[in-house]
C-alpha cells in the first residue's frame, strides 16, 4: 500500500522507518524494509512484521541495519493473508522488491516459475515479480559483463499484465534502486544535491516531504534507475529516453496525506476509477479480444444450476453494503434467473429466517468487522447456507468466516462515509450476476459480452463524472440550506436513490429520504413543497417515463428537481430545474456510474456547512458491536 526508497549517503533505516509512519494513515497490516550493507552477506538485510511500524521500528532497534540504500514498504493484503512471510520487501535471490497493486498473471506466472524449479516462501503475488527479476538476473549475468539492473527489471515487467509500482534493489547494485509504475502511482523525490547527495522514491509523496518537496511523476510504464545523485536513467513505455518535468510540492504534511484533496472522502470519491479497475482486474480476463470472467473458488463451491432450480440466495449487510445488496437482488435476479431476498443483517438474525441446505448466503462488508453482518452469515451457514463474502479487507472475520471471499480491490477507506467501497461492491456484484447467469444458463453469451464490455469501459466513464465535480458545487450551493431532501429513484436506481440520501445525512446532518418513485405518492409526495429538493435518477431505460411522470407530480406541486440523467437527453431540461448528466452505459451498469454525481453533491452539501466530512458526529467506521 505504501512504498518507500532512498539511495544517498544518510543511514537510510530511520529514514525509511520514518517515511512508512507518515504512510501509516492510509492503513496496513505489515511492514518492511530491505537495506543494502556492502559489509554484509548477502549484502542486503530484510526486516519485516505483521502489525504496526513501532513493532518494525523496534526490531531494527534490536538488530540494526547500517546501509545508506533500501526500499520500505507498508502492507495492505490483496494476496494472502497479513503475516509476516506475506509482508513486503519480497526476496528471491539476491533481488528483493517492494509493490503496490495487483499482477493479474501472477498465477500463470508462478505455476511456469515452479517448472522451473523455483520455490515460493509467501502468497504474494509481488514474489513472482521477485523471482522473474532474479532468474533474468542470473541468466544475463552468466552472459558475462556487467548486467544494467533497470533493463533486467524491465524485461521482467513485460511479462506481468495488471497495475504495479515496484521499488527493486539487488545485492549487486549497493547504490541503486529501480522503480516501475503501471497504473499505480510512483513518484521519485530529488534530493538537494549541494546538500546532501541523495534520491527518494515514493508511492505517496507524504512518505518524503520531510526530505524534499521536489519530484518527478512517472507516467504510466515509466521505469527508473535512481542512486544518489538522482535519477540515472528514464525510460518511458516504449523503452525510450525521456525526462519528465519536475514538481514542487507546497502542500503542508496534512493535505499531502490527501494528495491535496481537502478531506480523505473527496479523495476517495476521486480514487474510484482507480477502485473500480482495480476490482475487475483478476476477474475480469481482458488478455483475448472477448472478455470473460473468473471465478474459479465459487465455481468449485457452488452448483449454480441447482441453486437457480431450487435454491435461493439471500444477502445481509448493513449501511452502505445493504444498498449495494439491494442492487445485487436486482442484478442477480434479472441476469441469472435466481431468487435473492436481501436482508438488514440486524434483522436477519433474529427473525427465524428460512434457510435451506444447498442456499447461498452471502454477506457483503467493507470492513469483513460489522458484528450483525459477521452474526447473520454464521447464522445462515449454521442452517445450512454456503457462507459467500464480498469484503474489501483482506482476511477480516467475515472473509475468513466465509467459504468463498470475494475482494473488491479499492484498496483502505479512510473517510467513514463510504463512497469507492460502495462503487466496488456494485462492480463485483455486476460480475457475479453475470457469471452466475451465464453458469445458470439464463444469459446469452452475446448479452454478457457486452456487459463487459461496458465494465471494462467503466473507469473511463467514472472519470468523466468526476469532470463535472464545478456542476455539482453550483448545485450544492444553491440547496445548502434545504433541511429535508428527497431522493428517488426506481427499479436499479433505487438502491442508488437510497445511498444518495444515506451520503447527504451521514455528512452533512440534514434529513434525506431515499424513495422508489413509484412510491412518491404513498407518503413522501406530501412532504414536496419548493423549500424540498427532489434528487431524481432520471436514466435513460426501461422506467425512464414513468419517472419523467413522477417528476411531473412533484412539479405541479412546486417541488424543486435535481436530475441525474444520461448525457444527450433533451428532454430533461424541460422538466428538472437542475440536471447533472453522466454518460450513456447499459443499464445493469448505471448504478455504479450514478452512485458518483450524489457523493460529490453529499461531500459539497457538507463542505459547504462546514461539517467534519471525514468523521462525522456518532458514526463509526466499522461498527463491531451489535
Ligand atoms: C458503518 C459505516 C458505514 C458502513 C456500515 C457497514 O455504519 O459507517 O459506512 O456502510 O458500517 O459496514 P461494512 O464494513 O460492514 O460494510
Amino acid at each position: 500500500c505504501g512504498i518507500i526508497g532512498y539511495t544517498g549517503s544518510r543511514p537510510c533505516a530511520p529514514l525509511l522507518v520514518e517515511g512508512l509512519r507518515r504512510l501509516e494513515y492510509r492503513g496496513y497490516d505489515s511492514a518492511g524494509v530491505a537495506i543494502l550493507d556492502p559489509s554484509r552477506t548477502p549484502t542486503t538485510a530484510v526486516t519485516r512484521c505483521e502489525g504496526k511500524i513501532a513493532a518494525l521500528a523496534g526490531r531494527l532497534e534490536a538488530e540494526p541495519i547500517s546501509g545508506t540504500t533500501g526500499i520500505g514498504h507498508t502492507r495492505w493484503a490483496t494476496h494472502g493473508r497479513p503475516c509476516e512471510a506475506n509482508a513486503h520487501p519480497q526476496r528471491s535471490g539476491r533481488v528483493c522488491v517492494v509493490h503496490n497493486g495487483i499482477i493479474e498473471n501472477h498465477g500463470k506466472q508462478r505455476e511456469a516459475l515452479r517448472a522451473r524449479g523455483r520455490s515460493f516462501a509467501s502468497e504474494t503475488d509481488t514474489e513472482v515479480i521477485a523471482h522473474l527479476i532474479d532468474e533474468l538476473y542470473d541468466a544475463r549475468a552468466a552472459e558475462g559483463g556487467p548486467v544494467d539492473l533497470l533493463e533486467v527489471v524491465r524485461a521482467a515487467l513485460a511479462q506481468l499484465e495488471g497495475a504495479y509500482a515496484v521499488g527493486v534493489v539487488h545485492d549487486e547494485h549497493p547504490g541503486t534502486v529501480v522503480a516501475a509504475r503501471q497504473a499505480s502511482p510512483l513518484l521519485v523525490g530529488l534530493g538537494d544535491q549541494d546538500r546532501e547527495p541523495e534520491c527518494f522514491i515514493a508511492s505517496d509523496v507524504s512518505a518524503i516531504l520531510e526530505h524534499t518537496r521536489t519530484v518527478v511523476d512517472l507516467e504510466d510504464g515509466d521505469i527508473v534507475r535512481i542512486g544518489a545523485g538522482g535519477i540515472e536513467a528514464h525510460l518511458d513505455a516504449a523503452g525510450e529516453v525521456v525526462r519528465r518535468g519536475k514538481r514542487r510540492i507546497d502542500w503542508s504534511p496534512l493535505a499531502a496525506e490527501k494528495q491535496g484533496f481537502k478531506h480523505f472522502m473527496l479523495k476517495e470519491i476521486f480514487e474510484q476509477p482507480r477502485a473500480v479497475r482495480d476490482t475487475l482486474i483478476g476477474r475480469l480476463r481482458s488478455e483475448d479480444a472477448s472478455p470473460s470472467l473468473e471465478f474459479a473458488e465459487l465455481d468449485a463451491r457452488v452448483d449454480v444450476r441447482a441453486l437457480a432450480e431450487r435454491h435461493k440466495i439471500t444477502i445481509v449487510a448493513c449501511g452502505t453494503s445493504w444498498h449495494a445488496a439491494l442492487a445485487g437482488k436486482y442484478l442477480i435476479e434479472q441476469l441469472a434467473r435466481i431468487p435473492v431476498e436481501v436482508d438488514l443483517a440486524s434483522e436477519f438474525r433474529y427473525r427465524e429466517p428460512i434457510v435451506r441446505e444447498g442456499d447461498l448466503v452471502l454477506a457483503i462488508s467493507q470492513s469483513g468487522e460489522t458484528a450483525d453482518t459477521k452474526a447473520a452469515l454464521q447464522e445462515a451457514q449454521r442452517l445450512g447456507a454456503t457462507g459467500l463474502a464480498i469484503c474489501n479487507v483482506v482476511d477480516s472475520s467475515i472473509a475468513r468466516l466465509a467459504d468463498v471471499v470475494l475482494y473488491t480491490h479499492a484498496g483502505p477507506e479512510i473517510s467513514v462515509a463510504s463512497t469507492k467501497a460502495f462503487t466496488t461492491q456494485l462492480t463485483m456484484l455486476s460480475m457475479l450476476a453475470i457469471h452466475l447467469g451465464k453458469q445458470s444458463g439464463a444469459m446469452a453469451d452475446a448479452r454478457a459480452q457486452a456487459l463487459l464490455e461496458g465494465l471494462r469501459e467503466m473507469p473511463v466513464a467514472i472519470d468523466a463524472v468526476l469532470g463535472v465535480q464545478a456542476a455539482i458545487k453550483i448545485i450544492a450551493r444553491r440547496w445548502v440550506g434545504a433541511r429535508d431532501w428527497l431522493y428517488l429513484g426506481r427499479g436499479l436506481s433505487f438502491p442508488v436513490a437510497l445511498e444518495g440520501a444515506l451520503k447527504l445525512k451521514e455528512i452533512s446532518y440534514v434529513h434525506a429520504e431515499g424513495y422508489a418513485s413509484g412510491e412518491m405518492k404513498h407518503g413522501p409526495i406530501a412532504l414536496i413543497d419548493d423549500s424540498v429538493p427532489v434528487v431524481v435518477l432520471a436514466l435513460e431505460g426501461p422506467g425512464y417515463h414513468k419517472t419523467l411522470a413522477n417528476l411531473e407530480e412533484v412539479r405541479s406541486r412546486g417541488g424543486k428537481i435535481i436530475a441525474v440523467a444520461t448525457a444527450g437527453d433533451d428532454a430533461i431540461g424541460d422538466v428538472a430545474d437542475d440536471v447533472i448528466l453522466v454518460p450513456k452505459v447499459d443499464a445493469f451498469l448505471q448504478p455504479i456510474l450514478a452512485s458518483v454525481p450524489l457523493q460529490l453533491l453529499a461531500y459539497h452539501v457538507a463542505d459547504l456547512k462546514g461539517t467534519d466530512v471525514d468523521q462525522p458526529r456518532n458514526l463509526a467506521k466499522s461498527v463491531t458491536v451489535e
